[in-house]
């Protein structure tokens, strides 16, 4: 599939690229990529993320960095970045593209009323919310000096950050915040193209994760029907659909965009 946005020699920035949908979106993207285009993928998992880029094509120069999202500071994302651009400056490519994946369900066994923990809420925050932001700020300081570069972000949300469920008190407001900091970033930067992009169910770790520990029996007897019945999405399924949006690209920059969204 031919994709303007990932077009040319492109800087490709993603986290949480080890498993799940984070792995899919590296592997669909970095096979779409032209010579000369180079991919960073962060997680935690070293030998996961090192699988990620055998999938890659070897036309494609590939970093994988190992680093807790959820502690990173500023100086060491600009570190990262700086370090995996080595001898190459951002002028050198055409677009840059970000996918800010990263993702976490948080406590699901917990009422709102429960919630009463301010490390669990920072360490929630810190990992789901503050630091895809810095994160974004720090690599946008990285890439604004070259005007030309064409810039893409995608923020992978969620239904769930504008639908509440019970016991998703962090996911959903988490999913919320995170959602609303990239439109407010669309807004500012008129330049850059934003998606916040709603995958729809997907049969992941995550998932397993809702499936086995949810609180609420309802959720947790829906999901499980979904994956039996296998009707949750495969990450090909919505990463090709995720693909499909890019490239029709209908949507406003900072839109909250669903898998099922008929555009
Ligand atoms: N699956 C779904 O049905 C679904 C639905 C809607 C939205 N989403 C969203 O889609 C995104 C991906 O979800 P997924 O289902 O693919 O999740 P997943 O399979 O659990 O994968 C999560 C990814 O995040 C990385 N990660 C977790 N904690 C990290 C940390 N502290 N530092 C660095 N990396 C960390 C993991 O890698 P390491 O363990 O190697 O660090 C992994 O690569 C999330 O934003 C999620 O909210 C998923």
């Amino acid at each position: 599939m031919a994709v303007e946005t990932l077009s040319g020699k492109v800087f490709f920035l993603i986290t949480g690229a080890s498993r799940g949908i984070g792995k899919q979106i590296a592997v669909s993207f970095g096979s779409i990529l032209e010579d000369g285009s180079h991919a960073l993928l962060l997680a935690k998992n070293l030998t996961a993320l090192k699988e990620t880029a055998k999938n890659i094509p070897s036309n494609i120069t590939v970093d994988t960095v190992s680093v807790d999202l959820s502690k990173a500071t500023e100086d060491e994302l600009h570190k990262i970045i700086m370090q995996s651009l080595k001898d190459k400056t951002p002028e050198q490519f055409d677009r840059l593209v970000v996918v800010h994946n990263v993702g976490t369900m948080g406590d699901i066994s917990k009422t709102t009323n429960d919630m009463s923990d301010l490390t669990t809420w920072h360490n929630y925050y810190d990992l789901n919310v503050f630091i895809p932001a810095i994160l974004n700020g720090v690599v946008m300081k990285i890439f604004n000096e070259n005007t030309n570069t064409e810039k893409t972000v995608v923020n992978i949300t969620s239904l769930f950050a504008i639908k509440p469920t019970r016991y998703t008190g962090y996911y959903c407001t988490g999913k919320a915040a995170r959602e609303m900091f990239f439109k407010v970033f669309a807004l500012e930067n008129p330049q850059v193209n934003v998606l916040n992009y709603s995958p729809g169910p997907v049969e992941t770790d995550m998932l397993h994760e809702v499936c086995e520990q949810h609180a609420d029996q309802e959720v947790k007897a829906h999901m499980n029907e979904l994956v039996t019945k296998k009707i949750v999405l495969t990450c090909k399924q919505t990463v090709t659909r995720l693909l499909e949006i890019l490239k029709d690209h209908k949507y406003t920059s900072g839109d909250h965009v669903d898998y099922y969204d008929e555009l």
